[in-house]
């Protein structure tokens, strides 16, 4: 668990965060949302100690890394792992070579150890065969995905992922966030992810914390967003008209109003007539 308390940050006149609190719960995927330029990247600075705080604490299972000495600061930073915008893998070394790459810094394994740790994990996220390839010869999602495998690879109690869906596709984006999501709950990770994706919102968001403007708007799951009447946080998720729709569908379907199991064959058979007729209408298409 990662408590944010009454954290406030700004850079020369300008304040960025003002009193955002918040609690990024263990074993979660704990999203932080909001429009570009709301604050979130510079929070989850100030939550990895790269940003001092102005004020307020950053307490990680009851140890404030505000206070801490640099000693105890860099354990610390062992246990957390960093999923980075853009997965800023090194250009010109190997996959394996990239994944390895904290355990060379950081333990005094043999190499046969390190190999092995380094060979779960690509598994792990599915790029069994790629340890000789160069970034620049696998797609973005992989390249995600090799991100995921060189930050999990120390085995962190933290993870953090800021944008781990820019430049994806909707279905690549999926993928990535499944699988942040699914090694979230393999090993209890606290993950803190920054993301303006609704889909993940909707797909992985346990729990959610809403920037505007560098304040805290609201907080809750993707649960309470379908039934939120905040206005920001609707504009912000439910975009679109189409969005909208699809919430105010979601809502109908909780509610048991109708059963979403989404075979649309019978209307896209007789294109949607049987939508407007009633059951004593039937055979009369054109009313
Ligand atoms: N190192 C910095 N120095 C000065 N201003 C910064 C710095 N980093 C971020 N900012 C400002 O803080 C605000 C929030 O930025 P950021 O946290 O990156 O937003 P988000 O990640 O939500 O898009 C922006 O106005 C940005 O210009
Ligand atoms: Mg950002």
């Amino acid at each position: 668990m990662i408590e944010i308390k009454n954290v406030s940050k700004g850079f020369g006149e300008k304040e960025i965060l003002t009193n955002v609190s918040a609690v990024m719960e263990t074993g979660k995927t704990n999203l932080i949302i909001g429009t570009s330029g709301s604050g979130k990247t510079v929070l989850q600075k100030c939550m990895v100690g790269l940003f001092e705080v102005d004020k307020g604490e950053i307490i990680f299972d009851g140890k404030s890394l505000t206070n801490m000495q640099e000693e105890e600061r860099k354990e610390l930073r062992q246990q957390i792992g960093m999923l980075f915008q853009g997965s800023a893998l090194f250009d010109s070394m190997t996959v394996q070579r990239n994944v390895k790459f904290p355990l060379d810094m950081f333990t005094n394994w043999s190499h046969a150890k390190k190999m092995e740790r380094v060979n779960d994990v690509l598994d792990r996220v599915n790029l069994k065969d790629t340890n000789n390839k160069f970034p620049a010869e696998i797609s973005g999602g992989m390249k995600k995905r090799v991100g995921i495998a060189r930050a999990i690879v120390l085995k962190p109690k933290y993870l953090f992922c800021d944008e781990p869906n820019s430049g994806l596709d909707p279905q690549t984006s999926m993928v990535i966030d499944k699988l942040i999501h699914e090694i979230t709950k393999e090993n209890n990770i606290t993950t803190v992810i920054n993301t303006h994706d609704m889909n993940s919102v909707m797909e992985i968001g346990e729990n959610i914390l809403y920037l505007y403007e560098g304040k805290k708007e609201w907080e809750g799951t993707k649960k309470d967003i379908i039934f939120s009447k905040h206005e920001k946080l609707n504009e912000f998720i439910f975009a679109s008209e189409f969005l909208r729709d699809a919430k105010d569908m979601r809502m109908l379907e909780a509610k048991g109003i109708i059963d979403n199991d989404r075979n649309m064959e019978q209307i896209l058979r007789d294109g949607g007539a049987s939508l407007v007729v009633d059951e004593g209408d039937k055979g009369n298409p054109d009313k």
